[in-house]
This record gives structure tokens, C-alpha cells and sequence, in this order.
């Protein structure tokens, strides 16, 4: 039988810190407020350097390191993310393409604070299938970008980072044993952004309106979470056949604290057993259950089977559980972090050269015909060859500003992007 075990975590979060009395200059609200109804005291917000794919590179080469893994051996990167790079391509290629998982398949997973308990789900089962070995899980937000900086309701709650994970098969019991992902859309317009997708494309009235930021009935997600959490570790527990009891650490979603109390109280355990670090991220919605594991086991709070429960809800509305008994960690060494290192600068090399080739490829063979529209016999396309279609509408990722160079060390080259305002 396979089983998939965590074998690697790690996390980045920007440096810079908005503090609640940052926020208190730029709307109507107090640190007091802040702590008092949330929890939080300060939370990171990206630099211009930071892109949601920068920092899920940074926290992946992190997990891979721990795990012992190099990139080469993944073959599935998930990265749950709202607020992925493009619409397309999926960050999580750009993340295959630094990390030079030749092999890998990659694939962005959108189910907002919920996403990395379903990518883990969907990793563990690609596992036990397997049609996998290793899986790399990847929670990463930029939501300081999506914020409407004049909305108290929203933005004294979210921050930035990311969060990964390694999952590996082994014969070994253990590991990932069960989850819960559930979902009612019908509470879809509780939390959204209004504009910006297929239905409501961005134009200069959505620009006006903020419709391009996040909408929130907080009280209604409020309620809806506190229900959530309880239901969901319930189910998870019982189909590991675990007590609230038995269970060494939960790590919940970051969104509330009162919520997370709540959570507590209703499951009859000791606020002591939930891995809380909202106090200094914030609500970083797929990014927050990584970010807070991978705390969790970097400060020795983990131990090799210890009994994990993670929990989390957000826009969907969606919400997840797995139970999952601890793996013990591999013993990083420093020449195999070394030729990690290598292996990820020869990623860079091999990127820039695909992408080369293919430019020379385009000027040597010249451009292919197009097969749609298709040309009238004897008339050229209204809109000229295939080539200039592709080139108007597909500039080259290595050609956009803010591109992250393959490595991922290096972020967009725009200092103007993360701007907080005030
Ligand atoms: N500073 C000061 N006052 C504020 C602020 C603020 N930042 N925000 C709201 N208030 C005011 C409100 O205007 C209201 O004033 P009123 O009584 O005069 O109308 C008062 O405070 C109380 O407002 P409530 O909304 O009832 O405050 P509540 O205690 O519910 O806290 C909060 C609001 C923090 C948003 C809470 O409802 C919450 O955490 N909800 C869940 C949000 C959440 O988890 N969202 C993320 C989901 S995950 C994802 O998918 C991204």
C-alpha cells in the first residue's frame, strides 16, 4: 500500500511589516479594534521584488531543501493561490520552470483559503494512485494587491506569503490519512471580487467602483466559518478514527482568532493545541496553513507521529480538513543543498536557452501559417500573418517586466508594483 507523508515545508514571507498603527494613518480604524476583533498586530506586505510566483519558488526551494528532494524529481507542482500572476499562464508552471521540474505536471488550484488542504488532498490521492512520487504543494498569496486600501472592513485583515510542502510516496504507514473538501456555492457573493474575470472584465466604471477588489459580508463569513471549523474536523477526526483528544496540534486556517477560539471551545481542546502566528501575518488565505506549518515544525512543536489536524474555509464558499500523523524528517545536508543550488542555476540556463532557441527557430523557419481564421485562396489575413497575431498577443514572458527570472530569487523589475498606499 502507499502512503504519502510530508518530507519537507518551508515558507517566505516579505519583509516588510504594515503594523495596525501603519493602518490607523491610512483608515478609520485602531490597533485596539484590530486585536481586539482579529487577532492581528502586523502582517507582511510584498516588495516590488515580491510576485505570488517569487515567493512560491522561495518557500518550495525551502520544502525541497528539508525534504532532500532536487526539482528534477517532482512530478506535480500544485499551487493554490486567488491571486495567481496571469489569469494563464499557471504560476505553478512558472514555479516548474525555476525549479527545473522537467518532469513535473503543474497546475494552479483556486479555492481561496481552502486551496492548500484540497491541494494536498489531491496530491496525497495522485500518490496513492501513483501516478505520482513527489509532490510539491504550494500555498502563495499576493493579496495586498487585490485590496481596497480605503476599506477598513477588508484591509486590516489580509497580508502576504507562501507556504509549501513536499509530499512523498512511501510503503511506510503514515503520512497524509484522511480529508474533507467541501463546498456551497451558494454563498459565493459573500466574499469576491466582482471584476476582473470572464463575466465582468475589468473597464473603467469596475476601476471606479473597486470592483476589482475583495468584497467581504464579514459577518456572514464569520458565522459560516465558525460552523465550518467544527463540522469539518469533526468529519476528518472520525474518518481517522481519532478523538479531538488524541489529536497533538491543529493548524488552522488564519483568519480570526476569535474564530479559531471558537473552534476550540466547540471541540472541547486547549486553545495551546492550535499553532496560532496570526498576530504577526494576518489572514494570507491559501498561504496561512503552509506558512503556519511549516513554523510549526521549524520551532521543534512537531514530532515524528504527532497527530495533525489542519482546518481551513474561505470564498466559495469552501472549506477542508485532513488529519495526518507526522513523518520524521530527513537530515539536510550541505552538499546535497549545494548541488540543489546548482541544479536550480542550471534551471535558469536551460530556461533562458528554450526560450533562445525558440526566437531563433521563429527567424530561421519563419513564422508557421496560421490555421484559423483561415486565409482565402489567394488573399491575405485581415490581420496579417500568424506571426504577428502570436507577437501582438503573447509577448514573452522573459520580455515582461515584472517576470520573475527562473532562479525565482529575482522578482519583477517594476519598483512602481506593491505600492502600499498611504
Ligand atoms: N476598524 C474599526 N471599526 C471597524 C473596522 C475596523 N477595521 N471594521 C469594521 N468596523 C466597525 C464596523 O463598521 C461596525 O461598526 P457599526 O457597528 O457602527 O456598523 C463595527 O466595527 C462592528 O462591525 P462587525 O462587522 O460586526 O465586526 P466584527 O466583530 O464582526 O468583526 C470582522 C469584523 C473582523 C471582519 C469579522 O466579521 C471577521 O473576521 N469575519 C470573517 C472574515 C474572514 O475570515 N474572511 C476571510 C475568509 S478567508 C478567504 O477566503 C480570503
Amino acid at each position: 500500500m502507499r502512503y504519502a507523508h510530508i518530507t519537507g515545508w518551508g515558507k517566505f514571507v516579505p519583509q516588510r511589516v504594515l503594523t495596525n498603527d501603519d493602518l490607523a494613518h491610512m483608515v478609520e480604524t485602531s490597533d485596539g479594534w484590530i486585536r481586539e476583533r482579529t487577532g492581528i498586530v502586523e502582517r507582511r506586505i510584498a516588495g516590488p521584488n515580491d510576485t505570488t510566483a517569487s515567493m512560491a519558488i522561495a518557500a518550495a526551494i525551502e520544502a525541497l531543501d528539508v525534504a532532500g528532494v532536487s526539482g528534477s524529481q517532482v512530478d506535480l507542482i500544485i499551487v493554490a493561490t486567488t491571486t495567481p500572476e496571469y489569469a494563464f499562464p499557471a504560476t505553478a508552471c512558472l514555479v516548474q520552470d525555476a525549479l527545473g521540474a522537467a518532469h513535473a505536471g503543474a497546475f494552479d488550484l483556486s479555492a481561496a483559503c481552502s486551496g492548500f488542504v484540497y491541494g494536498l488532498s489531491v496530491g496525497a490521492d495522485a500518490i496513492k494512485a501513483g501516478s505520482a512520487n513527489t509532490v510539491l504543494v504550494i500555498g502563495s498569496e499576493t493579496l495586498s494587491r487585490i485590496i481596497n486600501w480605503q476599506d477598513r472592513n477588508t484591509c486590516v485583515l489580509f497580508g502576504d506569503g507562501a507556504g509549501a510542502v513536499v509530499l512523498q510516496a512511501s510503503d511506510q504507514p503514515g503520512g497524509l490519512l484522511s480529508t474533507v473538501l467541501r463546498a456551497d456555492g451558494s454563498g459565493g457573493e459573500l466574499l469576491i471580487i466582482p471584476a476582473g474575470g470572464s463575466r465582468q472584465p475589468i473597464t473603467p466604471q469596475a476601476l471606479e467602483q473597486n470592483l476589482h477588489t475583495i468584497h467581504m459580508n464579514g459577518r456572514e463569513v464569520f458565522r459560516f466559518a465558525s460552523r465550518v471549523m467544527d463540522r469539518a474536523t469533526r468529519e476528518v477526526l472520525h474518518n481517522a478514527g481519532w478523538t479531538p483528544e488524541q489529536v497533538d496540534l491543529f493548524v488552522p486556517h488564519q483568519a480570526n482568532l476569535r474564530i479559531i477560539e471558537m473552534a476550540a471551545k466547540s471541540l472541547g481542546v486547549s486553545l495551546d493545541k492550535f499553532y496560532c502566528n496570526i498576530a504577526h501575518y494576518g489572514n494570507t488565505s491559501a498561504a496561512s496553513i503552509p506558512i503556519a506549518l511549516a513554523e510549526a515544525a521549524a520551532s521543534g512543536r512537531l514530532r515524528p507521529r504527532d497527530r495533525v489536524v489542519m482546518v481551513g474555509f474561505g470564498a466559495g464558499l469552501t472549506w477542508a480538513a485532513a488529519a495526518l500523523e507526522w513523518s520524521e524528517p530527513r537530515p539536510a545536508t550541505r552538499s546535497r543543498r549545494t548541488l540543489s543550488r546548482l541544479g536550480y542555476g542550471l534551471a535558469n540556463v536551460r530556461s533562458r536557452a528554450r526560450r533562445l532557441v525558440r526566437r531563433l527557430e521563429e527567424r530561421l523557419f519563419g513564422p508557421l501559417e496560421p490555421s484559423w481564421p483561415p486565409a482565402s485562396p489567394g488573399k491575405p489575413s485581415k490581420n496579417g500573418t500568424h506571426s504577428a497575431l502570436h507577437k501582438a498577443s503573447q509577448p514573452s514572458l522573459s520580455d515582461h517586466p515584472e517576470a520573475p527570472v527562473a532562479n525565482g530569487v529575482e522578482g519583477p523589475r517594476n519598483p512602481e508594483r506593491g505600492r502600499v498606499a498611504g
